[in-house]
């Protein structure tokens, strides 16, 4: 597939361990601003929150928000405005009921091949999305209750939507899942007893390189082709094997985005003054937790008997296999670290989706069962950012401010600090 990316980095330049490629970045994107700030007509598109806040009084505001909480709240805003984004798609074509309840019709085979990670699937996308849109749309009124200004991506919505039965037509998108390259090392980070916070890395559990998570046309997979239910595996139909690869990448993505979010709000919330702040960040976040042990439960089934089969599910048009790694032939991962590779089929055992214990501050202190990475340069805002693009999350979004204005906003919410002197009664 052609790169069409003018204004985005690589995937291999957007690794988020990778502390140059994260500079690089920077320096583009400060230059890009630069070159902005020349242009009055340009800059008249951006959201005025784009323009404005770093111009804002450095004290606390007249209604109680430090700097740095303000700036924590716009950053969750803007996140929680690309997961409804993204989640709003998959709710089209895969989800149960539309945001107003009614029964969606979405795109049968799709949602079938979902049915068979679990039939309750279509249901749990539903209320994910739910989830993400009450995120955004709590965390921008309160913004504006205390005198900040919203976040708003609508002049981004530029990404055309897929044109697979289901998808809403008449609306653009900012983000695309048509091409995923998704981050599956998260699989093994949470069946580690070592912790990226004190220097562990993972290798990828699959190889998840520019594929589909969503029905891509109805000449590639066909809406009404239902793929068989679970009882009349395995699935010989070619079509059928390919639109049940598409929803497997989507299974294993919806838990990439969720741990994403797991760790970024108690990332966030360390940095918080204000205590109603804090409270916000705990108590969104631990939605986030939530949606991300939901996920890693669905998205282990893609890779475990029965829909996986003796011999794994291959996608026919990429060769993409989904193996069951329930089986200890398929167990072996050469760039595991020796630690992990010692721990064995604790790493790869599909049902064990609780964060097993791992190392936490020191590694003289026992394991313990936690949310991981929670430092900034591991999850925070910046890192998260870095990790939807090499997800390649934002593929054909050609305008440059889009990047520019969540760079922007990441920036400011890492840089955010506790302010003891300004704490809060309530
Ligand atoms: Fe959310
Ligand atoms: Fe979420």
């Amino acid at each position: 597939m052609k790169d069409d990316r003018p204004f985005l980095v690589s995937s291999s330049e957007a690794n988020a361990s990778d502390q140059s490629s994260v500079e690089s970045t920077w320096r583009n994107v400060v230059k890009r601003r630069t070159f902005l700030h020349g242009l009055g007509a340009a800059t008249a598109a951006l959201p005025a929150t784009a323009l404005f806040a770093a111009e804002r009084d450095p004290d606390r505001d007249n209604h109680g928000l430090t700097r740095g909480d303000a700036a924590i709240l716009r950053l969750a805003a803007a996140i929680e405005l690309i997961e409804a984004d993204l989640w709003q798609q998959y709710n089209e074509l895969g989800g149960a009921v539309d945001h107003n309840d009614n029964p969606n019709p979405g795109n049968p085979s799709y949602t079938a091949a979902l049915a068979n990670l679990d039939s309750d699937m279509p249901q749990y996308i539903s209320d994910n999305t739910d989830d993400e849109i009450s995120h955004a749309a709590f965390l921008n009124a309160y913004l504006e209750s205390k005198g900040e200004e919203p976040v708003s991506f609508k002049a981004f919505q530029t990404i055309p939507p897929t044109k697979a039965t289901g998808a809403n037509q008449n609306l653009a998108r900012i983000t695309n899942l048509r091409a995923l390259n998704v981050d599956t090392s998260w699989y093994f980070r949470y069946r580690s007893t070592t912790n990226p916070d004190l220097g562990a890395q993972f290798p990828q559990l699959l190889d998840i390189k520019k594929q589909p998570a969503i029905p891509i046309s109805d000449t590639d997979t066909d809406p009404n082709a239902l793929v068989p239910l679970l009882q009349s595996l395995p699935i010989t139909d070619p079509k059928a094997r390919r639109m049940q690869a598409i929803a497997n990448t989507a299974g294993l993505h919806f838990a990439f985005i969720e741990q994403g979010g797991s760790s970024l709000y108690p990332i966030l919330a360390l940095k918080a003054t204000s205590l109603e702040v804090l409270r916000i960040l705990l108590s969104i976040g631990g939605v986030e937790i939530d949606h991300f042990s939901l996920w890693h439960d669905k998205g282990g089934n893609a890779i475990a008997q029965p829909l996986a089969g003796p011999n794994g599910l291959t996608d026919p048009e990429t060769g993409l296999t989904f193996p069951d790694f329930n089986n200890p032939a398929n167990q072996h991962n050469a760039k595991l670290s020796a630690t992990d590779q010692a721990a064995g089929s604790q790493m790869f055992q599909t049902n064990l989706i609780l964060p097993e214990p791992a190392q936490f501050l020191s590694q003289d202190l026992p394991p313990v069962s936690i949310i991981r990475p929670t430092l900034t340069r591991n999850g925070g805002a910046v890192a998260t950012i870095q990790a939807f693009i090499a997800d390649n999350l934002f593929f054909g979004q050609k305008d440059p401010r889009f990047l520019e204005t969540v760079f922007r906003l990441a920036r400011e919410a890492d840089a955010a600090r506790r302010d003891s002197d300004a704490e809060d009664g309530n």
